[in-house]
């Protein structure tokens, strides 16, 4: 019998990409909503950039893993949002908030920032310097985000990591049935020594319905 050529196997690949590419043309899935939680700031702290591991006026950097979450602000067509404002939080960690309600506050690591904002620009891109996120009490590792649109809309969520164990546990990401809407909210750690050393990064596209 005769083997199939290069040429056919290719054709057959392409063919097999095709309603993937179709269905991005055609448009996006919009980043599903979740909760704010109980634990988005009461007050801001005084340093509030995009680098959460590194509190300005402090020598110590942040316990914990660095992660670099980097991505874009897109709309359903894919186009990059302009001057959106993405906020995130989360614990420390130790699993602690930087929060009136958090129950042993007084704990926390104080050169964790716990809070960063930052505004995009034109290209929609938006960066943080953080921590790769844990688990505490009843929730599997998470990040919290905000992002308001300069034309008033706004959308509050969580990412997760791909593939812990504790998301089918969580009660929040269970929330979130069809697998398309998982993956925008699923971080794909990799390790980024050119980044920084013993660093990981992800890449996350937010789209705003
Ligand atoms: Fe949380």
């Amino acid at each position: 019998m005769k083997t199939p050529s290069r040429r056919l196997l290719l054709a057959g690949a392409g063919a097999s990409l095709l309603p993937f590419r179709h269905g991005q043309a055609a448009g996006l899935i919009a980043t599903p909503q979740q909760t704010e939680g109980p634990f988005y700031p009461t007050s801001l702290p005084a340093d509030m950039d995009n680098d959460l591991v590194q509190v300005r006026g402090q020598q110590a950097q942040a316990m914990g893993t660095v992660l670099h979450l980097e991505g874009r602000v897109l709309d359903l067509n894919g186009k990059p949002v302009d001057s959106a404002l993405v906020e995130i939080w989360q614990c420390d960690a130790q699993g602690i908030y930087d929060h009136p309600r958090q129950p042993g506050r007084e704990r926390r690591d104080a050169a964790f920032q716990g809070y960063g904002r930052m505004l995009v620009k034109a290209d929609g891109r938006y960066s943080f310097r953080t921590l790769k996120p844990v688990a505490y009490f009843g929730r599997s590792p998470h990040i919290h985000f905000k992002v308001a649109t300069a034309t008033g809309g706004m959308l509050t969520s969580q990412f997760y990591i791909a593939g812990d164990p504790g998301n089918q546990r969580d009660g929040v990401f269970s929330g979130i049935r069809d697998p398309r809407q998982r993956e925008l909210v699923e971080m794909r750690l990799a390790p980024a020594p050119g980044l920084e050393a013993g660093a990981l990064a992800t890449t996350m596209d937010i789209v705003v319905g």
